[in-house]
């Protein structure tokens, strides 16, 4: 391997070319959607406050025990680069004072993210999110239409998706729930994997989602969340899959589905690659996280897809994206050449034709070869007597056919012919 003086750090990657294309069409397509359904843009800082972190996204869970990149400042705050988006959202529709304008609001970004990771398959240490959030009004109805929004986005983009749901209940029914999950899996313990040990004191909801076999087999005789719901819950988690049916959304109720962040409550989902189980992002309900950082208590919901998911699932289900396929190549041969085809390109760039061109000082030869690699329709060529009596030659490449016109009229002449 090439021993470079520098690397890109360690699961953090370049976008360009081939990937840099999918990006594009992720963040066209999901703005589209965004805005057909309400959501305005939002960006927030890459830096926040670390302890926002650890408050909502919850103290055992796994990005904040091991995956923040923090940094302390000359100042002397603690700041940590956004491991997700939603807290951020939260602090700012607080700060922002976003109450006061007609609720729910309604966000959406795409942008950078950062877990410190172990570089794995769909796992780097910076990502790329999409993600929805409504703010200041509730219910299983926007839960729906935000699944909907995202199911949406994945067909357009050519994905076949599955969304698995769940209630992990609320305030009512949950510290039920989960104190009758540690006594059940205390018979279990030697069984789970350390992690598990560890979390069945402090949150034994994530033991329900550890993918260790040993895990899964001390979870087979467990209560289930669903039999234990209070009647609000279970009211709720029913009209969300009545939505859903209605907005024909292919769903799967997974009983084992937690979250791997602490502001949940109520309606979980994540979306699903059709035949793998790839996971390219997924929310829920965080109906407290607004009083937790000291606002006016107000529901909210939302999620996050991962755009580096997303291009593999299209990878996978052979969506290619080609690249820009102009129809002209601007050759040119000596200084005055040159000098006379970099106006000639400004003319047709007003006129809206794109066109390629070769102004690093190549030979005819290589410019030619290049323009034929390129497979464009036209190839204009200045030489050195062309250039003199004011002409360009146009070349048809297909036909070979080719014939000289004043540069005044060469943009009209190619107009015509495209
Ligand atoms: P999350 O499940 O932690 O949720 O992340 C959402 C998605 O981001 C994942 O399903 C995955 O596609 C992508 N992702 C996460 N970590 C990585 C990584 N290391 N490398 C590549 N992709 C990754 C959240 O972040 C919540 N904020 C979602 C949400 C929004 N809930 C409510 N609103």
């Amino acid at each position: 391997m090439t021993d470079y003086k520098f690397k890109s750090p360690t699961g953090m990657h370049d976008i360009f070319g081939e990937n840099q294309r999918y990006f594009e069409r992720i963040f066209e397509v999901s703005k589209k959607i965004a805005r057909e359904y309400n959501f305005e843009k939002i960006e927030t800082p890459i830096l926040e406050d670390k302890k926002l972190f650890e408050e909502s996204i919850g103290n055992t869970t796994d990005i904040v025990e091991k995956e923040m990149y923090d940094i302390k400042t000359k100042g002397g705050e603690v700041l940590a680069l956004r491991p997700e988006g939603t807290a951020p959202i939260v602090r700012s529709y607080i700060q922002k004072d976003m109450y006061t304008l007609p609720q729910p609001v309604k966000l959406f970004y795409f942008g950078p993210f950062f877990r410190y990771e172990r570089p794995q398959r769909g796992r780097y240490r910076q990502f790329w999110q999409f993600g929805l959030e409504t703010i200041g009004k509730g219910g299983a109805a926007l839960d729906s239409q935000i699944i909907k929004a995202f199911y949406e986005m994945f067909k357009e983009l050519g994905i076949d998706t599955l969304v698995e749901v769940n209630n992990i209940g609320g305030d009512k029914c949950r510290p039920e729930y989960k104190k009758l999950l540690q006594e059940s899996l205390k018979s279990q313990r030697k069984k789970l994997c350390e992690n598990c040990k560890r979390r069945l004191k402090e949150n034994p909801l994530r033991v329900l989602d550890c993918k260790e076999e040993e895990c899964q087999e001390a979870l087979e005789d467990i209560p289930q969340i669903i039999d234990k719901l209070c009647d609000e819950c279970k009211e709720e988690f029913k009209s969300l899959l009545e939505y859903l049916d209605d907005l024909e959304v292919p769903y799967k109720l997974n009983p084992y589905l937690v979250r791997g962040l602490d502001y949940y409550s109520s309606t979980v989902f994540e979306f699903f690659v059709q035949d793998d189980h790839l996971a390219l992002g997924g929310g829920g309900r965080y109906d407290k996280l607004v009083d937790l950082f000291g606002g006016k208590e107000s529901p909210a919901s939302g999620g996050a897809m991962g755009v580096e998911r997303i291009i593999e699932a299209m990878k996978g289900a052979g969506i290619e994206i080609e690249g820009e396929n102009k129809k002209v190549f601007l050759a040119q041969l000596g200084g005055e050449a040159k000098r006379k085809s970099l106006a000639l390109f400004e003319e047709f760039r007003k006129e809206g034709i794109p066109v390629y061109e070769c102004f690093g000082g190549d030979s005819l030869k290589n410019q030619l070869s290049r323009a034929d690699k390129l497979g464009v329709d036209f190839v204009l060529i200045m030489g050195r007597q062309e250039c003199i009596e004011d002409k360009v030659m146009i070349r048809e490449m297909e036909s070979g056919k080719q014939e000289t016109v004043k540069i005044k009229e060469a943009v009209k002449k190619i107009k015509k012919k495209l």
